[in-house]
């Protein structure tokens, strides 16, 4: 009994420091951390393909920066992940320089051949001849990723060409295991790939086969080219042999593509439009994308709103993202285009008093109509589709330096045109349906436009790729994020952004809560699966039109970062085949 008495005491005294001592250490998780990002002391790159991810990581461990690290990933994807990562296609960089506290917009977006004309994509009867914009050697801008990346490589990298495009190659040479995301998406387009024969030869099996997933992907005449673009640069892709290919391909089919348009092709470096968000500073990409400027718009309306107090994602939330939408894409259908040509008036419409005006249009009970919502005419705005057939990519690389690469790039649809250069291993954009082929037609994404984006020689058409980098009031870069998804890119960046500065979610908490989309024409309030049927009913009593079914809106790849420089990436959850990898 003693005994019994004695064990039972000692048992209470271990079951007390069990249950009441202090931990020696407690450590406090920062809000970012919800939901499972990866966490990284050093540096990281997150992507939509595992393998390029984790090349990007390879090149910070080997001591590269946040570029050579985005340059690497950006031809790794070419490789692995066709049908959006790409070397015929074009995009932007947003490249912050943790030294000079500066941010760089690096526009590699595609160029219209010379040749290109207005009304290249009417027919007869003066519609347009969706096919010849979307899926003929006429689609296709002169593609801008090489010379991008080696712009960004010479003017902020560190390490050389041959260093960082040696995975590449490497992969493209011996070949890579086919992910069932891959396998499974060159199912879904084998009618369109299987097509043009070098698509069909790149990407199906010699007996006709699918690849299935773990199978090698191997990509000899991509290698080939890769290993040309290395040795010898901007020359190795816009001259010599691979330019040979690619007119040699143009010529075939009447294409209008020429050597002078290769040679003439130009990188942009451009100042990336910035606005004041609450505490926050937002910078983004300019025109010649959309994005940023109507990103700044969006936020300047919604800043006027306590909206953390109104709930997320409750009625009266969504009803006020959609109204600020709904108007900023109508300004985007008249004023935005390419700044080469058009003046945009990118200062006026992220004008906070313009904000404000817009803002005291919006009934906070009742939706507006499109039809009854017009571009602001530019004299006001100075005084004051099938979304998951289309593919772009958005990856970010963060350094232990602090330097951050927030990029976006891509050959339009999945796939692109579908049309790969013979000889050359890579397949080409469609970029050119991103221009208004036809005032008030809608492109791939819906999207009206007008004179702004009219087509014209030597234009970059209109985008709304929105590559973003978030700041806190000391200047320090906070998050960086992106997404592909057409129109819906936007408003995908956008309810990032809101989620994590007004809901103060964590970054992968920030991209799995369900999102809502609407871009003014087609008046339709598009929704992810997760909106809850009451606010479905609320918002419709209150006069929006929902879309019939849910869709799936945008695939962020994001980064944040804390106080202590801890970042936290996040894949989004939507799709498979992404990470996020820590050096
Ligand atoms: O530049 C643009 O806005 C479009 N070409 C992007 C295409 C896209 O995001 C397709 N991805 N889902």
């Amino acid at each position: 009994m003693k005994q019994l008495l004695v064990i039972s005491f000692l048992f209470s005294l271990s079951f007390q420091s069990l249950c009441f001592a202090e931990p020696a250490q407690v450590v406090k998780l920062d809000p970012l951390a919800r939901f499972h990002p990866v966490i990284a002391e050093k540096g990281v790159t997150v992507s939509q393909e595992a393998i390029a991810s984790q090349v990007g990581t390879d090149i910070l461990a080997a001591g590269g920066n946040a570029v050579d690290a985005a340059v690497a990933t950006g031809f790794a994807l070419a490789v692995t992940l066709p049908r959006a990562g790409n070397i015929g296609g074009g995009g932007f960089m947003l490249v912050h320089l943790a030294e000079e506290n500066k941010t760089i917009a690096i526009d590699y977006r595609e160029m219209a051949p010379a040749a290109a004309s207005r009304n290249m994509f009417l027919d007869a009867e003066g519609d347009v001849d969706r096919v010849k914009a979307r899926h003929s050697v006429h689609s296709s801008g002169v593609p801008g990723t090489v010379a991008g990346m080696i712009y960004a490589l010479e003017n902020f990298g560190t390490m050389s060409l041959k260093q960082v495009m040696q995975p590449a190659i490497k992969l493209a040479h011996k070949g890579f295991p086919v992910s069932r995301s891959l396998a499974s998406s060159l199912v879904r387009y084998s009618d369109y790939l299987g097509s043009d024969p070098a698509s069909r030869n790149y990407f199906y099996r010699a007996d006709g086969e699918f690849y299935q997933a773990g199978e090698l992907l191997v990509q000899k005449d991509l290698a080939v080219t890769l290993k040309r673009i290395s040795k010898q640069g901007r020359d190795g892709f816009y001259t010599g042999k691979t330019a040979d290919l690619l007119i040699a391909q143009m010529r075939r089919n009447g294409g209008i593509i020429s050597y002078e348009d290769l040679l003439n092709y130009k990188v942009v470096e451009r100042q990336p439009v910035c606005g004041d968000y609450r505490s926050n500073r937002v910078c983004a990409m300019p025109p010649p994308s959309s994005g940023g400027v109507h990103l700044i718009q969006m936020l300047n309306i919604l800043e006027g709103w306590d909206l953390n107090a109104l709930g997320h994602n409750s009625a009266a939330y969504l009803h006020r993202l959609v109204e600020s939408m709904r108007r900023a894409y109508a300004d985007r259908s008249l004023h935005l285009g390419d700044p080469d040509f058009y003046a945009v008036p990118a200062e006026q419409l992220m004008d906070k008093r313009y904000a404000a005006q817009l803002r005291k249009q919006i009934d906070p009970g009742k939706s507006s109509r499109s039809k009854d919502i017009q571009p602001a005419p530019t004299k006001v705005i100075n005084e004051s589709t099938d979304i998951e057939s289309t593919e772009t990519t958005h990856y970010a690389t963060w350094d232990r330096w602090g330097n951050v690469v927030s990029n976006t790039y891509t050959i339009n649809f999945s796939y692109g045109s579908g049309i790969s250069v013979a000889g050359a291993g890579f397949l080409l954009n469609n970029e050119m349906d991103d221009f208004s082929s036809k005032p008030g037609s809608a492109n791939g994404y819906g999207l009206i436009g007008g004179e702004a984006n009219a087509i014209q020689p030597g234009k970059r058409p209109l985008s709304s790729m929105t590559p973003t980098i978030v700041f806190e009031p000391q200047g320090e870069p906070i998050v960086a994020t992106g997404s592909p998804g057409g129109s819906t890119i936007i408003t995908v960046v956008l309810q990032m952004l809101l989620n994590v500065i007004d809901f103060d979610m964590g970054i992968a908490e920030a991209a799995a809560a369900p999102r809502i989309h609407h871009q003014w024409l087609p008046d339709t309030l598009r929704y992810e699966r997760g909106i809850s049927v009451d606010t479905l009913n609320i918002l419709t009593e209150m006069g929006h039109s929902l879309g019939d079914k849910p869709v799936r809106l945008g695939v962020t790849q994001s980064i944040a970062s804390d106080k202590n420089k801890i970042k936290y990436a996040a894949s989004d959850p939507r799709r498979e085949g992404a990470a996020a990898i820590p050096e």
